[in-house]
């Protein structure tokens, strides 16, 4: 899967296309952490790709040290080069199978990243590991598309700008699991096109199942519900929201 976004120049139209949804999380979990009076003084961010949400959260509650890690390259290049703040910093590696030293008052792990993981017991790893590495009372916070999502079929979606064409196909299989197909043609100076094309697999899984896991490794306080952690019609929602405590 990390070729996905290691390939071609992938990295900086992600960037451009993935900001609202950052500035969107941020200021609901921000919100949240506000209305609980919560103080966040280190953060994680698991899978943390471009960095840019890291930074704006950074930012909003001035948190003395920030934590980025990724397995892509790509990403963690972009965000170094982007991302020019002392309080945080992006490290290789990845989020099943990682170790620090020091615990952290927030890890996050947003944008579906999570989905990338099958089979469920590597969703199990990363919910021990953020357990673990989160300070008494700290918060984990993620989101997941779901299986209502990709219930409808086969979805075609098309981007048209500038810089590039793109035509991606989402095929659902019968293992809950979706292919991905993005055939990009991007546009050069000169008038031509450079055709990419690239394939990732996303596994969605029930939310009963997410939430057993979660009490399993000893989180309370979960609740699953909209980008505001609310309650919501959960059987309709593409996405869901899940915040819990340690
Ligand atoms: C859809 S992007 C989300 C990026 C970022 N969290 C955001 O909100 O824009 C998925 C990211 O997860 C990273 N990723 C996937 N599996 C990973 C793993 N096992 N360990 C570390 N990073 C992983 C990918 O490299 C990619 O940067």
């Amino acid at each position: 899967m990390v070729e996905f976004y290691d390939k071609g120049n992938y990295v900086s139209k992600y960037a451009d296309s993935h900001l609202d949804f950052s500035i969107r999380r941020c200021d609901a979990l921000v919100s949240y952490i506000n209305k609980k009076q919560k103080t966040v003084k280190t953060m994680l961010d698991l899978a943390c790709g471009t960095g840019t949400f890291l930074n704006l959260m950074q930012e909003k509650l001035s948190i003395n040290k920030c934590v980025g890690l990724d397995f892509s390259k790509k990403m963690l290049e972009y965000a170094m080069q982007n991302i020019k703040n002392d309080n945080v910093e992006f490290i290789y590696g990845d989020m099943t199978d990682f170790e620090f030293d020091e615990k952290f008052d927030l890890i996050t792990c947003n944008y579906n990243a999570i989905n990338e993981l099958s089979p469920i017991s590597k969703w199990e790893k990363v919910f021990s590991l953020a357990y673990k590495h989160l300070n008494d009372n700290g918060m984990f916070s993620f989101d997941f598309n779901t299986i209502y999502k990709f219930s409808n079929g086969v979805r075609t979606f098309y981007a048209s700008n500038e810089e590039y064409d793109e035509v991606a196909k989402m095929t659902p299989n019968k293992d809950n699991s979706i292919e991905y197909l993005t055939i990009t043609y991007e546009k050069t100076p000169d008038g031509q096109y450079i055709k990419e094309e690239r394939k990732a697999t996303e596994y969605v899984y029930n939310l009963c199942e997410i939430k057993k896991l979660l009490k399993k490794v000893g989180f309370k306080n979960i609740k699953i519900g909209d980008k505001n952690f609310d309650k919501c019609n959960r059987k309709k929602q593409n996405r869901l929201f899940v915040i819990c405590e340690k």
